[in-house]
């Protein structure tokens, strides 16, 4: 399923050029097949067969609002009965956006000529014409189907007869009254600063490459301008990487200075589903899920979830006492972090032009997974990962940092 082209050099320019000077580069682009996500395209099919996060549940209200998903533009609202609406904005009758209508205890009503919907499309009044609640049943209002789970109101956007159930993870499960469910809907994931830009003006695939990369948590994160996370994490890793059902794993091994190490396991699930254990290294399995929800081609929204003690919550990163918002450029450029190395790869990143190295083997694994999963949905058939029976809703989650005596030899990474 690689696009990766021909190069086409430029006009005249010479192809060869030894030393490697930029002059006459070829034209480069990136991996349509996996960047892409509009109806029709292939990864856009495929992120359609799972259920997404849309926002946090706390953020879908009686005032209607507008979200971009799946370079798809719909109105999100919750109706008087507390259930979720996701609605294609363009009033079925003549057009105006549903972000100007009322919702009421049943459904949402449009301003402009009071045509009410409810949350599943259909037309429940329409008061200028002479039977006002005698709608015909083919006006229905193109909707989507919508669940609160998690403290995320969840949607299914792909085709009705495949809608797989909404996955049960482990990890999330059996909340105790001393916890609760802190969710992020607004790319924490990237810049760590609840003022930070609520979507991130890059692919999606950028950060979902950024999942299996154990290796930058020892660059970028720890030894490349300050320790962003802990000091354990300035030891580089030996990682292994497998697939599992539905994903890809890396195991990241680190010898510790008290004799012990630390397997440190983080989940990859195709499409866009992650489980990163703990970056302050707390022992134990992960407490959390997080979703790399493409907005567009070229804009990506980090959804996250994880379970909390009551009282404690994840603070925002702070450098010299400033959050990611509060840094001019400069600052930045010091201590760069994942929004820099991620928005620095430019909107959509040029694939044909990348160096895939022996330490990004779980990025390539990743990808071959989406491919594969492509072929599988535009043969008819359902990708990896697609629950349709109830019975197997729960999911196990490999996640977490799990410590022990020393066992391993260690490898060059
Ligand atoms: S445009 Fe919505 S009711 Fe007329
Ligand atoms: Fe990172």
């Amino acid at each position: 399923m690689a696009t990766v082209e021909e190069p086409v050099p430029a006009h005249g320019v010479p192809r060869d050029n030894p030393l490697g000077t930029a002059y006459g580069r070829p034209p480069q682009h990136p991996d349509h097949a996996l960047t892409q996500v509009g109806p029709g395209t292939p990864m856009g099919e495929l992120m359609r067969r799972y259920w997404q996060p849309v926002l946090a549940s706390r953020n879908v209200t009686a005032r209607p609002r507008e979200v971009r998903i799946l370079a798809e533009d719909l109105i999100v609202f919750r109706d008087g009965e507390g259930r979720p609406g996701l609605l294609y904005p363009r009033c079925m009758h003549r057009g105006t956006s549903l972000l100007w209508g009322h919702v009421e205890a049943d459904g949402i009503r449009c301003c402009y000529h009071g045509w009410k919907f409810s949350v599943e499309g259909h037309c429940l009044e329409q008061p200028c014409e002479p039977n006002p609640h005698q709608c015909r049943p083919e006006h229905r209002q193109p909707w989507y189907p919508t669940r609160d789970r998690y403290g995320l109101v969840w949607a299914y956007m792909g085709p009705p007869d495949r809608r797989p159930v909404l996955p049960r993870w482990d990890v999330l499960e059996n909340l105790t009254d001393e916890e609760y469910y802190q969710v992020a809907d607004a790319s924490w994931g990237s810049h760590r600063d609840p003022e930070g830009p609520e979507v991130v003006p890059y692919s999606w695939l950028h950060m979902n490459d950024n999942i299996m990369d154990p290796f930058h948590v020892q660059v970028l994160h720890s030894t490349f301008s300050v320790t962003q996370f802990v000091r354990e994490f300035e030891v580089m890793p030996t990682c292994d990487f497998e697939y599992i059902d539905g994903g890809v794993i890396y195991r990241a091994y680190r010898d510790l200075e008290d004799g012990r190490e630390v397997d440190r396991i983080s989940t990859w699930m195709a499409p866009n589903i992650m489980s990163v254990p703990s970056t302050m290294l707390a022992a134990g399995p992960s407490t959390g899920m997080g979703f790399v929800v493409p907005v567009d081609d070229t804009h990506c929204r980090i959804v996250g979830v994880a379970r909390f003690k009551k009282g404690e919550s994840r603070q925002p990163y702070r450098v010299n006492g400033k959050t990611w918002s509060q840094m001019s450029l400069e600052e930045r450029q010091d201590v760069p972090n994942d929004y820099e190395a991620q928005a620095g790869q430019g909107p959509i990143s040029l694939h044909s032009e990348e160096h895939l190295a022996t330490s990004d083997r779980g990025i390539a694994m990743q990808r071959r997974a989406l491919e594969q999963n492509i072929r599988r949905v535009m043969e008819g058939a359902d990708p990896d990962g697609v629950i349709l029976d109830p019975a197997r809703e729960l999911v196990h989650v490999p996640s977490g940092n799990f410590f022990r005596p020393k066992q391993r030899t260690p490898e060059p990474a």
